[in-house]
């Protein structure tokens, strides 16, 4: 159970905190029965994108896969100094916050031993940036590792296979590792993809990697929980048996059909009202500098899951208090189109205290005794309560400390809460048919045969007659 691990706060999304700009619990209260549609279509897999609802059952993963997959991991950290983890989006963003969140903050610059014998992780074939994947090319060695600090592996991750970025970028990075490896490359390589029909899982099988499999019924944004998020995290050595419990004990919450019971109904319902009130931009304010990532990968989920059918909130993240000394002003006094969602720690994992100074030139001996950890949390209550005294609806997730476990229930609950929105919204959340748009006009540019007509679409365009050279 839970057991207060998680406190989630939205008093401040009320009108009888904040006033006019506030909900009220009768609007709350008329979203109960849509949400026991939802909770149907949910428990029925009956709803739009029903084949795409697989997710639901993650965290039912067998001991067996799980062990599995932390077997493969040790191997990759007892064989690799470097381990090079290649996707996008919802095959990228879910470990890469895993990464921020529960790795150290410099665990790259780390000698092995202070690493727990885990390699170095890099980020790739998210992007097509020349100089960041030559960066990192220059890191590699050329030829056969001479020590284990020269030696690298390779997870690419992509559901179709398809995706441009992963796969220009695997293809470059495979070739130096057949030529530092030889016949040994594929020892260094694993693919996480389909079960069957892309074109990856056809060359992996080709050139025999081992493979971990993206069910079919499990969407790119919401594949945390597969094998996409668990091996890499078990390569960073993570406890990936934790992050399942988190989200097994939050998949017992999301039982009820009850939006008082149910967290993710809850917070479904309040973005809906609110959205439905206007509030077109929904602010992720993270007070944990390694949870940035968490608030990315909850970008995505958003805004793929909910943008669509010309409706939708911009969902944004910050992080503060860094963010107060650049959007804060906007956010206290600019239009009144956000709702903040703030996500903080109950606790710091280490303690930092300002100590008297007898010359006190920076006045700052007011605060001695007193840990960052506490200033941060009196920004974080002065904050809010500066948005709620102007009628700036917010809402807090409060995380009792940042763990495996805690975020497993995280990611569940936001996950569940998305696909809840997007039914209240009649709009199918689990697909992202808009994305294909510019990729028809880019393939048909980059040359692809099936996308000619695309670039002949392209070409027949109006060009502006000047061109303003500065
Ligand atoms: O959520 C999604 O479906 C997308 O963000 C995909 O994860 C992303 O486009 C990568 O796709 P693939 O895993 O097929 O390479």
């Amino acid at each position: 159970m839970l057991n207060g691990q998680i406190i989630f706060d939205y008093n401040a999304m009320m009108a009888d905190q904040i006033g006019e700009y506030g909900l009220t619990p009768e609007a709350l209260d008329a979203l109960q029965e849509p949400l026991k549609k939802v909770h149907a279509d949910l428990q029925n897999r009956s709803g739009k994108g029903a084949d795409f609802l697989g997710f639901l059952d993650l965290p039912q993963v067998s001991e067996a896969t799980l062990n599995e997959i932390q077997a493969t991991a040790d191997e990759i950290a007892n064989t690799s100094d470097m381990h090079l983890i290649l996707g996008i989006g919802g095959s990228y963003l879910g470990a890469r916050a895993l990464f921020e969140a529960l790795c150290h903050p410099y665990h790259n610059q780390l000698p092995r031993t202070q690493r727990n014998g885990r390699p170095r992780i890099y980020f790739e074939g998210n992007n097509l940036d020349t100089d960041a994947l030559q960066g990192l090319m220059d890191l590699l060695p050329e030829t056969q590792p001479a020590s284990l600090a020269e030696t690298f592996s390779i997870n690419v991750i992509s559901k179709s296979g398809g995706t441009l970025e992963t796969a220009a970028v695997f293809r470059l990075l495979r070739e130096r590792a057949e030529q530092c490896y030889g016949d040994e490359a594929a020892q260094h390589i694993v693919a996480t993809t389909d079960a069957s029909k892309g074109k990856l899982k056809k060359l992996a099988d080709d050139k025999g990697y081992k493979t971990f499999v993206i069910p079919d019924d499990v969407g790119g944004r919401y594949s945390v929980l597969t094998p996409v998020g668990l091996l890499p995290a078990a390569v960073m050595g993570i406890d990936i048996h934790q992050l399942i419990q988190g989200a097994k004990d939050m998949a017992a919450l999301c039982q009820s059909d009850d939006l008082h019971q149910n967290p993710a109904y809850l917070y479904a319902a309040l973005q809906y009202l609110s959205y439905t009130a206007g509030r077109g931009v929904s602010v992720m304010n993270i007070w944990d500098k390694a949870l940035e990532y968490v608030g990315f990968w909850y970008d995505q989920l958003c805004a793929e899951s909910v943008g669509k059918e010309d409706q939708g909130r911009i969902p944004l993240t910050g992080v503060c208090t860094r963010d107060l000394h650049s959007r804060g002003q906007e956010l206290q006094e600019g239009p009144r189109n956000t709702v903040i969602t703030n996500i903080a720690l109950g606790q710091s994992h280490h303690t930092l205290m300002l100590q008297e100074d007898p010359e006190n030139a920076d006045e700052l001996n007011y605060l001695a005794g007193k840990t960052v950890h506490h200033m941060l949390n009196q920004a974080f209550e002065a904050t809010n309560f500066a948005y709620a005294s102007a009628g700036r609806p917010n809402m807090r997730f409060i995380l009792k400390k940042r763990s495996a476990y805690t975020l497993g229930a995280l990611f569940y609950l936001l996950e569940v809460a998305t696909v809840a929105e997007g039914y209240l919204m009649d709009i199918n959340p689990l697909d992202q048919p808009g994305v294909e748009s510019y990729k028809n006009f880019m393939f048909g540019l980059l040359g692809r045969e099936d996308k000619a007509d695309y670039k002949a679409r392209f070409e027949q365009r109006t060009t502006p007659k000047v061109e303003y050279q500065l």
